[in-house]
């Protein structure tokens, strides 16, 4: 890549002097010969004075030296022009790069990596550092990540350096930037703003001094910084969400095992026997994350119902459409509402609440009715004896076909003869 574009920039220097030059020898050269052809054919025959005609051509030559001084001016100047072009053109590619990265990214480690990575090409420094304030008020910045040829041999010598900088950058809201002495080079310290308070900072450190930062580069630094801000408050805000979801459902599966009287944890069970039928049935990311939540919340409509009403009663089989219609108002478990729905169809169509049949029951919840039927027939509950492990197997058996998909039937039974599900 580096090479085409070096290629480009040639072929294009190369069309810029044909240009200069073309001009120059229009504008300057023609004018210049047409003017020495007009003195020497008209103007010098008319001066009687040898020292008048001396001083003519002198004057013309130094007009010509001129010109020709003036074009090599021009092509120098308009060269360094294409090359500082050129260097932000790089830098904006970079940032913009960067940008995607970091919108893409879930996790603040993944954000911390791109940041530094990208200061490093940003402006070719030694090595680039993010840290992040301590959660002790009285401790210092602690290196979260590091980009660049020298990293870790520069921190063990100049940690401590960074770690005061990024102190005064953070309570002063502004770069810090400082030189450094010998072979220490100068640094720059960025601070990355949070909602409320700063995050951390960006800090970079070039091998000869923080002059080489001005410019066009600390422009290219600041915009990273804000670029990885917010991404960084992003990516704290959807570990709060995955935090708040995961311990929501947590408090929702122990009052849904205490209010039906399940013995130590049946939805857990039931999560993770399915989990353990879905990846032997290769279901992808999304659809274990969904068979997860559906197997640990199937039975969240029986909430509805007073714990006194028996759990055969007819009335009881609403729970399937309720607790669908809890879960889909929650737009995160959109995708699960409808597996908890079907948890209770069967293969052959005679199951409830819509009567389904075969592939019009989902995969989720074609696995899920074998495993929560598995850990009901297995577990004690107040009105009914645990089966044997081997009852159990048998009954899935008979059932294969008729209440049970014989594709979920076999991976089951597979895991069963492999030992990854057993009746400990
Ligand atoms: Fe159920």
């Amino acid at each position: 890549m580096e090479e085409s574009r070096h290629h480009r920039n040639s072929i294009f220097s190369q069309r810029l002097d044909r240009t200069t030059f073309t001009a120059y020898f229009l504008g300057a050269v023609v004018p210049l010969l047409a003017l020495g052809f007009i003195v020497e054919r008209y103007v010098i025959p008319t001066i009687p004075d040898k020292g008048h005609i001396v001083g003519m051509i002198a004057f013309v030559c130094s007009i010509a030296v001129l010109s020709l001084l003036s074009f090599l001016v021009l092509r120098k100047t308009t060269h360094s022009t294409l090359a500082r072009i050129d260097r932000d053109n790089q830098r904006l590619s970079a940032l913009l790069g960067a940008s995607s990265s970091l919108t893409a990214s879930e996790y603040a480690s993944d954000i911390a990596a791109t940041s530094v990575a990208c200061a490093v090409e940003l402006t070719g420094a030694q090595a680039a550092y993010l840290l992040v304030r301590s959660k002790h008020p009285e401790e210092p910045a602690e290196l979260f990540e590091s980009a660049g040829p020298d990293a870790e041999k520069l921190f063990q010598t100049i940690g401590d350096r960074i770690a005061e900088l990024a102190e005064l950058a953070m309570n002063s809201g502004r770069p810090a930037i400082k030189n450094g002495s010998g072979n220490r080079g100068g640094l720059v310290v960025l601070p990355l703003s949070g909602e409320s308070s700063w995050l951390g900072v960006l800090a970079i450190v070039h091998a000869r001094s923080a002059s080489e930062f001005e410019g066009s580069k600390m422009d290219a630094l600041n915009t990273l910084a804000g670029l990885t801000s917010v991404a960084m408050r992003n990516a704290d805000l959807r570990d709060s969400q995955r935090n708040f979801f995961s311990h929501m459902t947590e408090i929702l599966v122990t009052a849904l095992d205490v209010h039906l009287d399940y013995n130590n944890g049946h939805g857990t069970r039931v999560a993770q026997t399915a989990n353990r039928v879905g990846r032997a049935l290769n279901l992808d990311d999304k659809q274990l994350q969904n068979l997860h939540f559906a197997s640990l919340l199937h039975d969240i409509g029986m909430l509805k119902f007073d714990r006194s009403v028996p759990k055969g009663d007819k009335v009881c089989q609403k729970h399937a459409e309720i607790g669908y219609r809890m879960l889909a108002r929650i737009r995160l478990w959109e995708d699960v509402a409808p597996i908890v729905h079907s948890h209770h169809e069967r293969y052959d169509g005679t199951g409830y609440p819509q009567g389904l049949a075969g592939e019009e029951i989902s995969l989720e919840a074609r696995i899920i009715t074998l495993c929560d039927a598995f850990d009901a027939m297995t577990s004690n509950s107040s009105y009914k004896a645990a089966m044997s492990f081997e009852e159990a197997i048998e009954e899935i058996r008979s059932c294969t076909g008729t209440q049970f998909d014989p594709r979920v039937s076999e991976a089951f039974l597979d895991l069963v003869a492999q030992g990854a599900i057993s009746g400990q």
